[in-house]
């Protein structure tokens, strides 16, 4: 662009340069010279492991970079191929996956590796339409899994991804609205021969740089290029149409430990929230705590119970949920009073506890009922 024009843009407090080709190249080179070293990664301009970038994805959906790595590579260790994961059982996959949230993803997973396992004998198809086909793999993935993995011109957009776009264009339409817009914005700037970096150097761009509170405009390689910094409106962007407030939910937990140390868990049914996983049993979670009379009829043991003075809370996506707990201590040979779940319930010994499937919020639980206790004689 000549010096005639950049003085035009600037007069019109317009970035010197419109985002295009030249803005591709800065960020490339910023991603050769910055990038994250992260283990599903091979290096700029080498293909990696589709399987591994699968994973990876599936991981760091809903979830951050440094939780995800240590599971990654606890999974990576176990099953090094998607035919490995294909060959372990489904509970084998909760267990290790206990702790990473939204347990929907766990299971997908397994049934996304049998399917690439049975039907394309162990190799992830290359083209997005077939990818999405997948279980638990939508177009944010197959994008990714398109461009990381098999270097095709694909665009995957996700949250890091949006923020940066809509700075450097400045999108001033709020999201969610605006995602068709700047999802072809992202496409226009998707070069031909690096896709996969590209997507990734938006990302690392993104979590390092054009973060969401506070942007180092100062330091980054695309400033001449960014209309929201032009305009002086960077941390502004995106706008965000005001969410629903979460509603809260509350419940009773009844934690039964056995005098032998077994601790009582039941398996939730498969589908619907912490499907499959294992849990302290409770009573359903309404928009009002029952009465504690009510609720110890629902309680898996008639027996003398102990109340902990305080709930325990968990925020999930879309609810808060408080959960009175109660604690009770029974001889081996307790009847449960819910016959009809019998075959759900299985008693685990506190020292393998740490290897059940049992979500961040069960283990909350637990602990919360057998601190401030005087039970560990029973162990
Ligand atoms: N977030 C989602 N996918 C990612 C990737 N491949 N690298 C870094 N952060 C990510
Ligand atoms: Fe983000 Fe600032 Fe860089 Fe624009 S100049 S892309 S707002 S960090």
């Amino acid at each position: 662009m000549g010096a005639l024009a950049q003085k035009q843009r600037k007069q019109m407090n317009l970035p010197l340069r419109p985002a295009g080709p030249d803005t591709v190249r800065a960020l490339l080179a910023w991603y050769d010279a910055e990038r994250r070293h992260l283990p599903w990664r091979y290096g700029p301009r080498r293909k990696a492991d589709p399987y591994r970038v699968w994973l990876s994805e599936i991981m760091l959906q809903q979830t951050t970079v440094k939780a995800v790595v240590p599971y990654f590579e606890k999974f990576v260790a176990r099953w090094p191929t998607v035919a490995d994961l294909a060959a372990a059982s489904q509970d084998e996959v909760l267990q290790m996956w206990a702790g990473l949230g939204y347990y929907s993803r766990a299971r997908n997973l397994k049934a996304c590796a049998d399917t690439v396992a049975a039907k394309y004998d162990g190799v992830f198809p290359p083209t997005e339409a077939e990818l999405r086909d997948l279980p638990g793999i939508g177009p944010y993935t197959a994008a990714a899994i398109a461009a990381i993995a098999y270097g095709h011109k694909a665009t995957p957009v996700d949250g890091n991804i949006e923020r940066v776009i809509a700075r450097l264009f400045s999108v001033r339409q709020p999201l969610p609205k605006s995602k068709p817009e700047i999802k072809r914005l992202a496409a226009t700037l998707t070069p031909s021969k690096r896709a996969g970096d590209y997507a990734q150097a938006m990302m690392d761009l993104g979590a390092q740089i054009c973060s969401p509170k506070r942007p180092s405009c100062l330091m980054c390689p695309l400033q001449q290029d960014c209309a929201a910094h032009a305009h002086g409106i960077a941390e502004t962007l995106p706008i965000k149409t005001a969410k629903a407030a979460r509603p809260n939910r509350y419940g009773h937990a009844f934690l039964v430990l056995r005098e032998d140390g077994a601790v009582l868990l039941r398996r939730r049914p498969e589908a619907g929230l912490l499907g499959g996983m294992l849990e302290v049993p409770s009573t359903d979670w309404g928009d009002v705590l029952p009465p504690e009379k009510d609720a110890r009829r629902a309680a898996p043991v008639t027996t003398r119970w102990w109340a902990v003075p305080t709930p325990v809370v968990h925020v999930f996506t879309h609810f808060k949920l408080e959960l009175m707990v109660h604690r009770a201590l029974v001889p081996v040979d307790a009847t449960l009073t819910f016959w009809a779940e019998q075959e759900r319930c299985v008693w685990v010994k506190r020292r393998d506890l740490h290897a059940a499937a049992l979500p961040s919020l069960m283990r909350k639980v637990i602990a919360h009922a057998l601190e401030e206790t005087s039970l560990e004689a029973a162990e």
